[in-house]
């Protein structure tokens, strides 16, 4: 009795309005798809085929890693010197006659450790006598150009070429001298306060 009222009921009798349906993509078709894909990805993965140099430029993975690992190796003192210093105290560093003091043979260079590492820190203005000749120029300072590291290289390749013959500077020796001078915002004025550091 309970089926023939439901079949009665026209909701349920009648079929619902046909409409067209996407067409799925089959099952096989995906199955080949995900093998296809998964043995692509794999490939790459175990078979490395970047790292084969003759299909590119030749280069290895070995020659791109020692390349960037040349860039963070120790500081080159002759290269911050040809970058930072060549303008002014030239490649010989002899200097500009009446403008830019020489380094080669200079008092200041060869003086004890703290006083060219001073010097390149805050830079020189007023009145500096080298080698007996007065020059009235603007010696750039830099702290905030140059790490501790890289000073200390520049100033022992100062202290090494030009007919010079100087220790090392100590990459500490920076540091302690950044630290102490922290506080100092202007250049050095020349020979009156830099003599006193000798
Ligand atoms: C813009 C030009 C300029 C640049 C760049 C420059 N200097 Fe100087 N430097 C001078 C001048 C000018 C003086 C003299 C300052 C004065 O007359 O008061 C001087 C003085 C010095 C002195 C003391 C005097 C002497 O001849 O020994 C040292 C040491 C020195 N510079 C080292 C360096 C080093 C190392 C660099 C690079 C990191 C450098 N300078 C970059 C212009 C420059």
């Amino acid at each position: 009795m309970v089926e023939e009222s439901k079949t009665s009921d026209p909701q349920i009798r009648e079929n619902p309005d046909p409409h067209e349906t996407n067409r799925p993509v089959p099952k096989k078709v995906i199955v080949i798809i995900v093998l296809a894909l998964s043995w692509a990805i794999g490939y790459i993965l175990m078979a490395h085929p970047g790292d084969e140099a003759q299909w590119g430029d030749n280069r290895t993975k070995a020659d791109l890693m020692a390349h960037s690992g040349a860039s963070t190796g120790p500081v080159d003192g002759a290269q911050i010197y040809a970058a930072q210093c060549v303008a002014c105290h030239q490649a010989s560093g002899a200097g500009l006659p009446g403008v830019f003091p020489p380094l080669a043979g200079s008092e200041w260079v060869l003086a004890k450790e703290s006083l060219p590492v001073n010097i390149l820190l805050h830079g020189i203005s007023g009145k500096l006598t080298v080698k007996g000749t007065a020059y009235t120029g603007t010696m750039p300072a830099f702290k905030d150009k140059l790490s501790d590291a890289e000073i200390a290289a520049v100033l022992t390749f100062v202290r090494a070429n030009f007919g010079n013959k100087a220790g090392p500077i100590a990459v500490a020796s920076v540091q302690t001298e950044r630290q102490a001078g922290k506080a100092k915002t202007s250049p050095w004025n020349g020979d009156d306060e830099l003599a006193k550091l000798k």
